[in-house]
């Protein structure tokens, strides 16, 4: 089994993990000081999303040059130092790579600027005269909006995301290899990995057809889901094997952001041989339900079948809101969901990606006052979209007020609540019943756990429940009312207290 098939990735928004100077910013060296935090919680990556030179007029995923640090962020020897800490530890890097769209900032867009329509500069990205004075085609940004900007010459271009975000021309000549180049640059630097944004986008239906009917979203269309993805993603995987496995960090992984509708427009990357993994974001949204969870479940393994561990589980990332607040319906029941979620899922074959303040227990922040907003959707949309904000707001470290250790500085770039006091990491270290406690001890369990053969285990309706081998089972409870534990031996953790019977929206780990 390859390291990747099992770990336990952490993801770090470096906005808002640590900030190392008081400028209200988290860096690459306030993760370097915040290490053995990482260690102690017992994970074995950490996914770092954009630290590049960027505007930051998207958090960073509008990245203007792909082979450095903003200097908000730090230097390349703080990276490099990273690298080095964090292999120290045993802990491997992954890199977010961002090959769908660049910054307006980037060296090649302004050079397509200047060069004017026509120009071979401006084949780099999709410029295309517009239809009068409208856009080429009907296509909409996803935060909002038209797809294409209109520039002072009259041409206008595409960005399925912000208008600072042009679209990269992908069947451009040059494209591919300077993407190949980017990513040698990282797997050379040392990195176990990359994270590939919006995925199932780059390629374009070269006619740029006008959509009919009802908006796709991430289904398959004439931007997203295109068949040359196979190929593509094959040629990088080319590239991360040509990398040596036998030594650490062992063999180069890249696990795809891809959305889709539908499971089903997922899965087939799974059996393509191109990136050897991709989010499972069909079980993220599965509702907590356990019919639900259960039939999510077995599409996943049997669609990874091919490649065991394939499509990590995850419950959360800077994208989507937070699961205490998703498993709702208030925060005493999400919370308490949120932590019989988190051993469901340290206890599932295969690997698992968690998101920073998840292993706190933190909710999604609902009431930013507009005028701090920075997601782009917000703006976008006029506010009928509120953003992502809320799954962003910098971690609480310790202390009784903002920032809570997060920076020396005042404040932080997005404000935290001040009810957040409970939530710190010193607050949560010294109470042994707290979401961290929970999470450090499922993480130091994990390794020891039975990773024999999976079977589902009927225990009524209400109940969801597996064993693994014959040394592990697990249960959990979807109802209303206790139901009693399954046989066992020992308790091996539960996600809350159990008198002999296993209380309504908890999870336990069993010997049986
Ligand atoms: C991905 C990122 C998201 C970003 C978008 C555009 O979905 O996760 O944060 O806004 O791509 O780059």
């Amino acid at each position: 089994m390859t390291w990747w098939q099992d770990a336990v990735v952490y993801q770090i928004y470096p906005r808002s993990f640590a900030d190392s100077t008081g400028d209200g910013l988290g860096d690459l060296n306030g993760v370097r000081s915040r290490l053995p935090y990482l260690a102690d919680l017992g994970v074995n990556a950490l996914w770092l999303s954009p630290f590049y030179p960027s505007p930051m007029a998207d958090g960073g995923y509008d990245v203007s040059d792909y082979c450095d640090v903003d200097p908000r962020f730090g230097t390349l020897a703080d990276f490099d130092a990273l690298l080095a800490e964090s292999a120290a530890r045993n802990i491997r890097i992954i890199v977010d790579l961002v090959p769908n769209h660049c910054s307006d900032q980037h060296p090649l867009f302004q050079e397509a600027l200047t060069a004017g329509p026509g120009s071979p500069q401006r084949e780099r990205f999709i410029f295309r005269e517009g239809r009068g004075d409208a856009p080429p085609n009907n296509w909409v940004s996803m935060f909002g909006g038209p797809a294409w900007t209109r520039v002072e010459d009259g041409e206008w271009y595409l960005h399925l995301f912000d208008s600072s975000q042009p679209d990269w021309n992908w069947r451009h000549p040059a494209t591919a290899p300077m993407f190949e180049g980017i990513l040698r640059f990282w797997l050379d630097r040392g990195v176990a990995g990359i994270r590939v944004d919006v995925a199932h986008g780059l390629f374009k239906d070269p006619d740029l057809p006008e959509l009919i009917g009802k908006h796709p979203n991430d289904a398959p269309s004439a931007y997203y889901h295109r068949p040359e993805l196979a190929a593509h993603y094959r040629t990088w995987r080319a590239i991360l094997d040509s990398y040596p496995a036998d030594v650490f960090p062992g063999q180069r992984t890249a696990v795809g952001e891809f959305w889709g509708d539908l499971p089903e427009h997922v899965w087939p990357y799974l059996r393509q041989g191109g990136l050897p993994q991709l989010f499972n974001f069909p079980f993220l949204f599965t509702p907590w339900d356990p019919a639900k969870l259960r039939a999510i479940i077995d599409e996943s393994l049997a669609a990874s079948a091919p490649v065991p561990a394939a499509a990590p589980w995850v419950l959360g990332n800077h994208d989507v809101p937070r699961p205490v607040t998703r498993y709702g319906p208030d925060l005493a029941t999400g919370t308490r969901r949120a932590r019989a979620a988190a051993l469901l899922v340290f206890a599932l074959p295969g690997s698992a990606y968690l998101y920073q303040g998840e292993e706190l227990g933190l909710p999604e922040v609902l009431d930013l006052p507009d005028s701090v907003r920075q997601d782009p959707t917000f703006r976008r949309t006029g506010g009928a979209r509120p953003g992502r904000d809320g799954c962003r707001i910098p971690l609480p470290w310790s202390g009784t007020t903002p920032p809570f250790g997060f920076s020396e500085g005042p404040r932080s770039w997005l404000p935290q609540p001040a009810d957040w006091v409970n939530l710190t990491v010193e607050a949560e270290t010294a109470d042994p019943a707290s979401h961290l406690n929970l999470y450090r001890t499922a993480l130091a369990l994990r390794p020891s756990l039975d990773t024999g053969p999976f079977a589902w285990l009927d225990l009524g309706p209400d109940v969801l429940a597996f064993s693994r081998g014959a040394d592990f089972v697990f249960a959990a409870n979807f109802g209303t009312e206790p139901v009693a534990l399954p046989d066992h031996r020992k308790v091996l953790l539960a996600s809350g207290e159990i008198s002999g019977s296993l209380p309504p929206d908890t999870s336990v780990w069993l010997q049986p």
